[in-house]
């Protein structure tokens, strides 16, 4: 008999140094005002030394530690990231001997912002066929590593972190993975891309210079869509279930640019001390922005065992969606 998806455990893992606005500003033709205003982000965390799998590794001993499990009980790690520590192997395979993960095989899942998303739509059903007891859902990625410090548009935005949940089968239909609407559009592709270094495109020295290997985004263009986007997708999951704002306990959003979090919010009638926000202190570390706002609130106790969360992201690809969810378990 299928069972349901249930959300047991999270750890987040993020590094010691930052970036703040000040720093940025020493950097490049910018303020401290205008990136807070049109973004909400006031510094964000670098990874100097060390790769995503690092960044994973962190988040999934956190979780372990908290949850006093062993990592030779995982079935499987899926891995949400654009920044693999390579092409191959996959990231899930060094994260997989980093922590000690003997019994689990994993795989990496590249769906950008949405990553996460994605991810925790892919575990769920391993969970739900009854084929996998232990999986782990990890969103990490080092955006430093692929962001142009002289693109200013772009680079104030993003920063370094791994998140991850832990998804195990549950009786109690109440709780856990309730539902999920996910979508694609890859004719959103030409609007933010990183188009060097793979096979359309393979390393010279050419993609080099002209800075291939870096993060390209027609800022203007993706909030354009991104805000509709995310915003139209959060609603439709609460009308499909028959919610309204007032069902819903936490929006749990992508953190791109406070400006389409806060529309979102709107369009769901949900008061603003109803949004998971950690923008300020992180800015945009795609895959692992929603598990990085779990395990925060988590941790310090406001989110809380019965509570209605309607996660969602906007990202590359273009791609997005929500998850409906019913947390299940108190600090
Ligand atoms: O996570 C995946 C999805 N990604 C997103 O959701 C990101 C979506 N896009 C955005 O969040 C915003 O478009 C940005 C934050 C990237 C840019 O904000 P914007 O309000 O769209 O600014 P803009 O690109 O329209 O630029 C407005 C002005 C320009 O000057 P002019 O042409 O009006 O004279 C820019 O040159 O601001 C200037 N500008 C800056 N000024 C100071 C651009 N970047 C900066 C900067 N500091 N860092």
């Amino acid at each position: 008999m299928p069972k349901h998806a249930v959300i047991t455990g999270v750890g987040h893992y993020v590094p010691e140094e930052k970036l703040t606005n000040a720093d940025l500003e020493k950097m490049m033709d910018t303020t401290d005002e205008w990136i807070r205003t049109r973004t909400g982000i006031i510094e964000r965390r670098i990874l100097r030394n060390g790769a995503t799998s690092d960044l994973a590794a962190g988040a999934i001993n956190d979780l372990l530690e908290k949850k006093k499990m062993s990592a030779e009980e995982i079935d499987l790690i899926i891995v949400a990231t654009v920044t693999p520590d390579m092409f191959f192997p996959a990231t899930a395979c060094v994260i997989q001997e980093k922590i000690g993960a003997k019994k689990a095989w994993g795989f990496d899942l590249s769906a950008a912002c949405s990553g996460f998303i994605f991810a925790l739509v892919t575990g769920a059903q391993f969970v739900s066929t009854g084929a996998y007891r232990k999986v782990i859902v990890v969103g990490a990625d080092k955006m430093s590593s692929i962001t142009d410090y002289t693109d200013r548009a772009n680079c104030i935005l993003f920063g370094d972190a791994g998140a991850a949940v832990l998804l195990e089968p549950t009786e109690d239909e109440k709780y856990g993975v309730l539902d999920y609407i996910v979508h694609c559009d890859g004719a959103g592709g030409p609007f933010l891309n990183m188009t060097g270094g793979g096979s359309l495109n393979p390393p010279t020295h050419e993609t080099v210079d002209r800075k291939m290997h870096y993060i390209y985004q027609d800022g203007k263009a993706v909030f354009k869509v991104a805000v509709v986007g995310m915003a139209d997708v959060s609603y439709e999951i609460m009308k499909k279930n028959n919610l309204t704002g007032k069902d819903v306990d936490w929006l749990v959003p992508h953190q791109a640019n406070k400006r389409i979090i806060d529309a979102t919010a709107k369009r769901m009638e949900l008061d603003s001390s109803k949004v998971m926000l950690n923008i300020d202190r992180y800015g945009n570390t795609t895959a692992a922005t929603i598990p990085l706002c779990l395990s925060e609130y988590f941790s310090n106790g406001q989110l809380k065992k019965g509570q209605n969360l309607v996660l969602s992201a906007f990202g590359a690809g273009y791609t997005w969606g929500a998850v409906l969810v019913k947390w299940a378990f108190d600090r």
